[in-house]
C-alpha cells in the first residue's frame, strides 16, 4: 500500500526579514507542488528517490524524527516529484518536509493534526538549516494566504477572493541563510534602526492584510512597493531586483517588490488585469523571467498519483 500527499510551495507577500525577529509577515501558497509517495517495504533499510539531492535531506530528516518519535523500526520507500525547481525560491525544503511527515503519518495511522505536522516540520527544518522563521511551513501546511507570526504563534488565514500577481525570477537563486545572518550582523550593530525599519515594515503588513481583506488592490501595491524600500534599506535588494521592480511599478504595476531573503530569486507586481501583458514584458526586457503561477491556493492534499 502507497500513499501520496503533495504540498503547495509559497511566495512572501510582505514581511520577510523582519518576521525572524517575531514581528508578523504575509505569505500566500502557489499552485506549483511538491509530492511525496510513501510506502511500506521490507528489510530495514529505507529507500529514498528524490530527484533533487537538496530535497533527500529534508526526506531523511522527516523520517528520522518521525521514526524517533513514534519508535517506528519498518522501513518505508518515499519518492518524490516536484512541479517546481529548488532554484527558483518558491520553497519546495518546506513542501517536501511537510508533505513527508503528512504520508508517514498517514502510513503508521498516527492521525497527526496540521498543528502538529507544522511543528514537526520546523523542527526539522531548524535542525537542517539553523535559521528561518517557518513562514514557508505554515503555507505548505495551511495553505491559502496567510498572517503568520514565528514560531506558529499566529497562523491566520485571510479570506481574499482576488490577489492578480506577476512574479518575475532573477535568474538567480538565493542564498537564504547568508542573508538572514547578513541581517542578524547589523542587527547587532545598528539596532534601534533596524528595529525602526522592522516597526515600519509591520505597519506595512497590517495595512495590507486590511486592505487585501477590503479589496483595495491600489493600496496594497503601494504597500508592497514600500516594503521594496525598506528591503533596500536592509540591504538585501540587488540591482537587478530593483530594476525589475521599478520597471513592473513604471508600467503599471498597483506596487512590486523582491519576495524573499533578496539577493536573487523573485519579485512579485501586483497588476490590474489589463497591465498584466504590459508588466511582464517590463519584467522580461529587464532581463527577469516570468514565472506563471496561480497564487492562495490549496494546503496538504492527498493525491491519487505523483
Ligand atoms: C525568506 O524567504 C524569508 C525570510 O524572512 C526568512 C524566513 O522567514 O525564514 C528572510
Amino acid at each position: 500500500m502507497s500513499v501520496i500527499y503533495s504540498a503547495p510551495g509559497k511566495l512572501m507577500l510582505l514581511g520577510e526579514h523582519a518576521v525572524v525577529y517575531g514581528y508578523p509577515c504575509l505569505v500566500t501558497a502557489v499552485d506549483k507542488r511538491l509530492y511525496v509517495e510513501a510506502e511500506l517495504i521490507s528489510g530495514d533499510r529505507d529507500d529514498i528517490i528524490t530527484p533533487q539531492v537538496k530535497e533527500s535531506r529534508f526526506v531523511l530528516e522527516s523520517i528520522a524524527h518521525f521514526k524517533g518519535k513514534f519508535n517506528i523500526t519498518s522501513a518505508v520507500r518515499i519518492k518524490t516529484k516536484g512541479d517546481f525547481s529548488h532554484q527558483v525560491g518558491l520553497g519546495s525544503s518546506s513542501a517536501v518536509t511537510v508533505a513527508t511527515f503528512k504520508a508517514l503519518s498517514y502510513l503508521f495511522e498516527k492521525n497527526l493534526s496540521l498543528r502538529q505536522i507544522f511543528d514537526m516540520s520546523y523542527h526539522v527544518t531548524i535542525f537542517i538549516q539553523g535559521v528561518g522563521s517557518g513562514f514557508d511551513i505554515a503555507s505548505a501546511v495551511y495553505g491559502g494566504t496567510l498572517e503568520y507570526v514565528k514560531p506558529g504563534k499566529v497562523i491566520d488565514p485571510l479570506f481574499i477572493t482576488s490577489l492578480p500577481l506577476v512574479v518575475g525570477y532573477s535568474g538567480i537563486k538565493a542564498d537564504t541563510p547568508y542573508y538572514i545572518r547578513k541581517v542578524a550582523e547589523d542587527f547587532k550593530s545598528k539596532k534601534p534602526l533596524m528595529e525602526k525599519i522592522f516597526l515600519s515594515i509591520t505597519n506595512l503588513v497590517s495595512q495590507a492584510k486590511q486592505n487585501l481583506i477590503e479589496g483595495n488592490m491600489a493600496e496594497v501595491g503601494n504597500c508592497l512597493t514600500a516594503n521594496h524600500i525598506f528591503l533596500q534599506e536592509l540591504g538585501v535588494s540587488t540591482p537587478l531586483l530593483d530594476k525589475m521592480v521599478e520597471s513592473a511599478v513604471a508600467s503599471g504595476a498597483w506596487g512590486a517588490k523582491l519576495s524573499g531573503a533578496g539577493g536573487g530569486d523573485c519579485m512579485i507586481a501586483l497588476v490590474k488585469p489589463d497591465k498584466r501583458v504590459a508588466v511582464e514584458e517590463a519584467i522580461r526586457k529587464t532581463g527577469g523571467e516570468v514565472i506563471n503561477v496561480n497564487v492562495n491556493t490549496k494546503g496538504l492534499i492527498r493525491e491519487n498519483k505523483i
